[in-house]
């Protein structure tokens, strides 16, 4: 398999006919077709992180196949009801990227809509149905037929296989093009914003790329298991032997199997550093480390996180390992910790006690093994803390972009004059990049460790005029806002689900003059956007802002995820 990582360095994208001088024309923006697909309610739970689908309003555009022997054959011309059964195979064409970075196919003649994980544009396959939902269902590819457009060859042996990259064998302009297409698609179809609306190109700003597509992650957590999950391939001609244990990333759509990696292209080259020297030794019988079983629950060995960051001063790498286990027993952990303190980027090893059953690496408590118990980045200028479980943003090169793009959306007069409201703060990091330039900031987030990081980052950066506050923005009462001045700019940033309708109901009453919403999940963006500019009857909301531009940002390539930065000004 090839190593040769592509590097293209560029900000805006030419046209996609500059990559493909042989390969049959890509439709930008084609009409859509009405396939409903539905878009995450507000979660009530802030630890929820769930992208399941839950309303009916996300119409996405889907394409025609023939379907021939030995794969059911629809012939008539009339669109007729087609209701595919579970096991049946079909044979699809993938038109497009959608929700999660699934492949959306329509069944020629019936026009009925068939996802698959892992089909991409342009691909003909053969799929098998696993799952039907109220609209539309779900397959499994069995074969490919022959294979998608803007192919290129994946540089990561595991990019086929793994859960992280779905999509790292697309020329990189496609991917973003298709994730461009899924903001604007969603913007109309959940948003209820009209192409037709003359201003509608005006607001939708086209996708700013990344210039770094791989090493770009500054956070990877990896699980151990007792097991290896191979491909079937490997499986059948017994290449590989399953039963050996297993540090890595899981398989796509499964808790408890792990891929084994020995290297992430995502990460930093010292972070794979760490990541060879675990493997190299965690295995061994004399060391007595157990991986954890999810099924038995039993074992040590949880799960490993490396986290990337940068000194200050020399602006030199730093690293932060943490050994997620079951229980504490630091003389298990001392031959890795030793073997691991002798790289100089390692400044941090931690461990963080997790006795759940659950796969959560958060731990109940929390050791320093080695250095300290934080390691530094610095973002537009400003120095951050970052403790083992605290978010931060995982492309900081990228988050310099998304950061700047706030601001600008923001457009502070620079007098000191204003309030700004950040909600869902994280460790503070939008906020204090504002405070210079502000009378007051005030971040409410949920997490009190996040909290307790973004007081010291305001210190650490001689921010004075911030306060930081703890509470869950899911369960916000009557007396919400009592605490704080009228906010003359309420930057919000939730995480996948979006924002609880009764925070929508608060800002609807608020009536902030601008509100830049930063957005990880353009389905439940569109959603929040369309009640706050065009209310709901049904939740007895009246709408009161504009959309002035909406611009999607890639910090994530080879993923699905897809960032928006939003403008609304009251009407
Ligand atoms: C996408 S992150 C953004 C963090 C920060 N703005 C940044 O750029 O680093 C979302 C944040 O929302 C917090 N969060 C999630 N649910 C919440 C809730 N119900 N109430 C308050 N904060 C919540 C998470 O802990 C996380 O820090």
């Amino acid at each position: 398999m090839a190593s040769i990582i592509p590097n293209f360095r560029l900000r805006r994208l030419p046209p996609l006919s500059k990559f493909r001088s042989t390969l049959p024309p890509l439709h930008l923006h084609r009409p859509c077709s009405s396939i409903a697909l539905p878009v995450a309610s507000s979660s009530s739970s802030p630890y929820e992180d769930s992208e399941e689908p839950q309303s009916n309003t996300n119409t996405l555009s889907t394409t025609t196949t023939a379907i021939e022997e030995p794969h059911r054959k629809i012939k008539s011309k009339k669109p007729k009801p087609f209701f595919p059964k579970r096991g049946e195979t079909l044979e699809l064409v993938c038109e497009s990227l959608a929700f999660k970075g699934k492949g959306l196919c329509k069944v020629e003649e019936s026009g009925y809509v068939v996802m698959c994980d892992r089909a991409l544009p342009g691909e003909r396959f053969v799929g098998r149905v696993t799952r039907k939902k109220n609209n539309y269902s779900e397959v499994t590819k069995v074969k490919t037929l022959s294979p998608h457009r803007d192919m290129v060859e994946a540089p990561c042996e595991y990019a086929l296989q793994c859960g992280g990259c779905r999509t790292q064998n697309l020329l990189y302009e496609a991917q973003v093009k298709a994730k461009e297409e899924q903001v604007r698609d969603l913007v109309v179809h959940v948003g209820k914003f009209s192409y037709k609306d003359p201003e509608f190109e005006n607001v939708m700003k086209p996708i700013v790329p990344c210039d770094t597509q791989f090493h770009y992650r500054n956070k990877m957590e990896f699980s151990f298991g007792p097991k290896r999950w191979l491909p079937k391939e490997q499986l059948a001609d017994k290449s590989e032997d399953a039963n050996v244990f297993s540090l890595g990333l899981h398989a796509p759509g499964f808790f408890d199997k792990v891929l084994n990696v020995d290297k992430c292209f995502l990460q930093s080259e010292p972070a794979n550093k760490v990541l060879a020297a675990v493997q190299d030794c965690w295995r061994n019988p004399e060391l007595g480390l157990s991986p954890y079983d999810c099924h038995s629950h039993t074992g040590f060995l949880k799960h490993l996180t490396i986290r990337s960051g940068r000194d200050v001063e020399t602006r030199e790498p730093q690293l932060m390992v943490n050994f997620v286990t079951s229980s504490y027993k630091p003389e298990l952990l001392k031959p890795l910790v030793d073997k691991l303190a002798v790289f100089p980027e390692v400044v941090s090893i931690m461990n963080n006690i997790n006795t759940a059953v659950g796969n959560t690496s958060v731990g109940e408590q929390e050791y320093t093994l080695y250095g300290k118990a934080t390691i530094t980045e610095i973002l537009r200028g400003l120095a951050f803390e970052i403790s083992a479980n605290s978010f931060f943003q995982t492309n900081a090169h990228q988050a310099e972009i998304l950061y700047k793009l706030v601001e600008d959306c923001a457009g502070l007069k620079g007098d000191g004059s204003e309030i700004v409201l950040d909600l869902f703060c994280g460790t503070g990091t939008i906020g204090l990049t504002l405070a210079k330039k502000v009378k007051h900031v005030y971040g409410y987030e949920v997490v009190p460790e996040a909290i307790a990081d973004a007081r010291r980052n305001a210190k650490l950066n001689g921010v004075h005029n911030a306060t930081f506050i703890q509470g869950d923005l899911n369960k916000i009462s009557e007396s919400f806002g009592n605490d704080f001045q009228k906010p003359d700019i309420v930057i919000s940033d939730p995480n996948r689900p979006g924002m609880h309708t009764n925070l929508i109901k608060y800002l609807l009453k608020l009536k902030a003059p601008r509100i830049v919403y930063v957005s990880c999940n353009p389905a439940t963006c569109a959603r929040d956007l369309d009640l706050l500019c065009h209310g709901s009857v049904e939740q007895k909301l009246q709408g009161c802002y504009r959309l002035k531009s909406i611009q999607p940002v890639d910090m994530f390539p080879h993923t699905p995820h897809i960032e928006c930065v939003c403008l609304l000004e009251l009407c």
